[in-house]
């Protein structure tokens, strides 16, 4: 009954892990559980010679996955950038859950962030008493990571200041984290890197350092390429938040719902319509593949608590506004517009349209 709310990758997938490590004939590099190759099947999913589903994490490019995969077998740490929603955050997981078995050394960049964060901090009751000691020390993700040779992820890098960042360099170029107070540093183990992720709409903000940027490989994570693969994303992911937040499986298939849902957001996203004929405005939110998933999670509850149990109209219809609008003065009157041009005009749409208009 005491069940974890999000469990992490490796425990949520540990039988696809442990199956893959089973199978896995590649040249593992020293510190990794699994091959290379193996890491890609595991992001990109696959059926085992065993029988064994690999379900997909990242749907999209495998160039991509490969070209991720292969940097951190590098000196180079990985870097990936993109517009907020395009699973920086979920591949970065994964990639360190497969690489390292462990996706748990995790430093979340902020504004406010200290150099402590990313070296070592100090418990201040030992500290004062016994002076500095190796008792005394509490080790950051990183230091953990380097003394066992694991991977380490830091979220939101850009959102760090620059010369907080910047403690970063000696330890990504020389492998070391120096501790002066105790006369001694730490040397990384093989299988140490770092996978960070940022936020394209924070650049600027705190741009890299170059000689910090050469320290990485950088990744760009694209927006789905085709309306028919944002459409899966969505359905697959929706389907397995639907589980975690115990709803049963929608009976009537949702992918009607779910590629209008998808359609909208492409649209206003782009700023025009899919056949490329009409020119929409796009509203101040963030019209990303994961707004889509949060809006069809929210659709599943409201219609299996309060209607049918399949998601109909009214509830996408319901969910959708709040989504697209987020600024009530500057986005109500895109919207309005969207819905008075588009939405009404198209064939198909009728029911959507009136329950967008009441
Ligand atoms: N191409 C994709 N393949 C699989 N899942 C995806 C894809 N694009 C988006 N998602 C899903 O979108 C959700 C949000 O992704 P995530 O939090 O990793 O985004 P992010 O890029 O880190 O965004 P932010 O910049 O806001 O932090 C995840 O549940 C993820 O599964
Ligand atoms: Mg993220």
């Amino acid at each position: 009954m005491n069940e974890i709310l999000r469990p992490h990758a490796e425990d949520a997938y540990a039988h696809e892990l442990t199956a893959l490590e089973a199978q896995d004939s590649g040249v593992r590099p020293a510190g990794w559980r699994l091959s290379p190759r193996a890491v890609v099947r595991y992001l990109m999913g696959d059926t085992l010679d065993d029988g064994t589903e690999i379900t997909p994490k990242y749907f999209g490019d495998r160039r991509l996955i490969e070209v991720a995969v292969a940097s951190l077998v590098t000196d180079r740490a990985l870097l990936l950038v993109g517009v907020p929603g395009t699973a920086k955050t979920w591949v970065s997981e994964h990639l360190t859950a497969a690489i390292s078995g462990d996706s748990k050394l995790l430093v979340q960049g902020t504004a406010g962030m200290s150099e402590d964060a990313l070296r070592y901090g100090w418990n201040y009751a030992r500290l004062l008493a016994e002076g500095p000691s190796e008792e005394a020390l509490v080790p950051s993700p990183i230091m953990v990571g380097m003394r066992a040779g694991k991977l380490v992820r830091i979220e939101e890098l850009t959102r760090v200041p620059s010369d907080v960042q910047d403690a970063l360099i000696t330890v990504l170029s020389e492998k070391i984290l120096p501790i002066p107070e105790l006369g001694r540093e730490t040397q990384a183990r093989r299988g140490f890197n770092v996978v960070a992720t940022a936020n394209d709409r924070d650049r600027g903000v705190n741009e890299l350092s170059s000689a910090l940027r050469r320290r990485f490989n950088t990744v760009v994570m694209p927006l789905p390429a085709t309306l028919e693969e944002e459409v899966r994303i969505v359905t697959d992911r929706s389907r397995a938040a639907a589980e975690r937040m115990q709803l049963p499986p929608v009976k009537k298939d949702a992918v009607v719902e779910i590629t209008r849902l998808v359609t909208i957001f492409r649209e206003l996203r782009n700023g025009r319509t899919e056949d490329g004929r009409t020119q929409v405005k796009s509203p101040s939110s963030t019209l990303s593949t994961a707004e889509a998933i949060s809006v069809v999670n929210q659709s599943r509850a409201l219609s299996h608590h309060f209607g049918t149990g399949d998601i109909e109209t009214e509830h996408l219809a319901a969910s959708l506004s709040g989504a697209v609008v987020k600024d009530p003065e500057r986005d109500g009157a895109v919207w309005r517009e969207y819905v008075d041009v588009v939405v009404r005009n198209r064939k198909g749409w009728e029911e959507l349209f009136e329950s967008l208009r009441v």
